[in-house]
């Protein structure tokens, strides 16, 4: 019993959080480099402000945690901790810097390369996110981002660019990383931004569906070039609990769960359920469905079901305001019965198991957590030792809840990758110090240090986790 042989343990990042050199390689401008850090964060990632230039903010990604000078020694820490797989995701502009050339950048192309190989050196599989949150600024002035349907060939470029050079080196790939998020955070999910007075719902079903249909066409071509590629959708999960047995509030549950679901059972079932249709509808918006799109997202489903988990929701038909909280960008009423992060994120390992039978009781496809992990403010000691056993309890028990779900439920389950093996840059505040990682980064929120690495206490906790298939927690 436990989990199966070869399953794939690892960490998973992304290219805007972790890897700096922005301007570096021919690499060109996208929405991420125009996210700052600090109070108007949150309104540029919803679309409702923007800022069109590099200014006086401090925008971390720019330098990042700069594994793009360092890439050689974090993959060696992390062979050293036993990873199987690294999850990571290609900087669009790095291959394609304002995103509709014909022909792509070598240096980007090669500096992927390299690090594929360098993970093959450890017998790591790569697993890549072709798209993690970012986008080419040239694209969104000259379309409007992913609400224009010409933002699909311009995608699909990318992809094939990425699945012949790299046939030999990758093989487990996902499209689009927390595609739900469109409806929470749309100028970083979709590089939109939003018109004065225009139906907010239609703009992010626009979106929705050419990433839908983005999708399902570099799943065909995936499948095309290589058919070992497998790929996966990817969904940021957490159940949705009613408030309490008021039937309202378990009616409200199932309305906010679909709001997720429904990008998936387009992705895994090849079509949009009944009730998205009249969601979309109820909403004043339709899907934007050209000829041939319904064929092509029932003939192209996904292999596999990818997710994040960080915390469980609550639903409520009447929700008091000054009880909420937030979760990862979606907005909760706060559970009585759960602690919570420094961030306010609740903490709900069974949750996890509760969230991977759902997934699979609902798709019946294989699932891959692909980010997992606790937010914290890491202290380094006088010794450079660094102490962090409320990171090792958080992931202990939501291990040993993906393996009930396994053992005891008979999920089938492919891998774990905790978000941010090594310290990265949040994506929700823009903050160094919410730190997820077994490695430290030296830097902080305004960008001082130097970059230095140091293991956790957690490090030598998840090589033993690793070497044992979980045995040992
Ligand atoms: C997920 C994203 O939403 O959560 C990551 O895929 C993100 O990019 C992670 O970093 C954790 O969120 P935060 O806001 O703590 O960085």
């Amino acid at each position: 019993m436990g989990f199966k042989k070869g399953f794939l343990w690892g960490g998973a990042t992304a290219a805007n959080q972790l890897e700096g050199g922005w301007n570096e390689g021919g690499r060109g401008l996208a929405n991420v480099d125009l996210m700052p850090h600090g109070q108007d964060r949150y309104v540029i990632g919803t679309g409702e402000k923007w800022i069109d230039h590099v200014d006086d903010h401090y925008f971390p990604s720019h330098k990042a945690v700069d594994f793009y000078h360092h890439y050689k020694e974090d993959i060696a820490l992390m062979a050293e901790m036993g990873f199987k797989v690294f999850r990571l995701s290609i900087a669009w502009t790095r291959i394609f810097p304002k995103g509709d050339e014909q022909s792509p950048n070598e240096e980007g192309l090669k500096f992927y390369e390299d690090i594929f190989k360098e993970c093959h050196k450890y017998h790591i599989e790569p697993l890549v996110t072709i798209n993690h949150f970012d986008c080419p600024m040239y694209l969104i002035n000259k379309f409007g981002g992913w609400r224009d349907r010409r933002m699909i060939d311009c995608y699909v470029r990318l992809a094939n660019v990425l699945f012949t050079r790299y046939k030999s080196l990758v093989r487990y790939w996902l499209t689009f990383n927390e595609i739900n998020m469109i409806l929470h955070f749309p100028f970083v999910a979709a590089g939109l931004r939003f018109k004065d007075g225009e139906n907010k719902t239609q703009a992010m079903i626009n979106c929705a569906h050419h990433e839908l249909v983005a999708s399902a066409l570099v799943t065909k071509l995936a499948h095309e070039i290589n058919p070992q590629n497998q790929i996966g959708c990817m969904l940021a999960a957490g159940t949705y609990y009613p408030e309490t047995c008021k039937p309202e509030d378990y009616w409200k549950a199932i309305c906010d769960n679909r709001e997720s679901y429904m990008f998936i059972d387009v992705q895994s079932r090849g079509y949009y359920p009944p009730y998205a249709l009249k969601w979309i509808e109820s909403h004043q918006a339709t899907v934007p469905f050209v000829e041939g799109d319904k064929e092509l997202l029932q003939e192209n489903t996904v292999d596999f079901i990818s997710f994040s988990y960080y915390s469980s929701r609550v639903s409520s038909a009447t929700p008091d305001s000054s009880l909420q909280t937030e979760s990862n960008i979606f907005a909760s009423v706060i559970n009585p019965y759960l602690k919570s992060s420094d961030w306010g994120w609740q903490i709900d390992p069974l949750g996890l198991r509760i969230t991977m039978n759902e997934l699979y009781d609902r798709y019946q496809k294989p699932l891959f957590i692909v980010e997992n992990g606790l937010g914290a403010k890491d202290i380094v000691e006088e010794d450079g030792i660094i102490q962090d056993d409320y990171r090792i309890d958080y992931l202990r028990e939501h291990i040993q809840a993906m393996k009930d779900a396994v053992d005891q439920d008979g999920v089938d389950l492919m891998g774990y990758t905790t978000w941010g093996c090594i310290d990265l840059i949040s994506n929700g505040t823009g903050e160094m110090e919410k730190r997820y990682g077994f490695i430290y980064v030296d830097r902080d929120n305004m960008g001082n240090g130097t970059f230095k690495r140091i293991k956790k206490k957690s490090f030598a906790w998840y090589k033993k986790v690793i070497a044992t298939n979980g045995e040992y927690l």
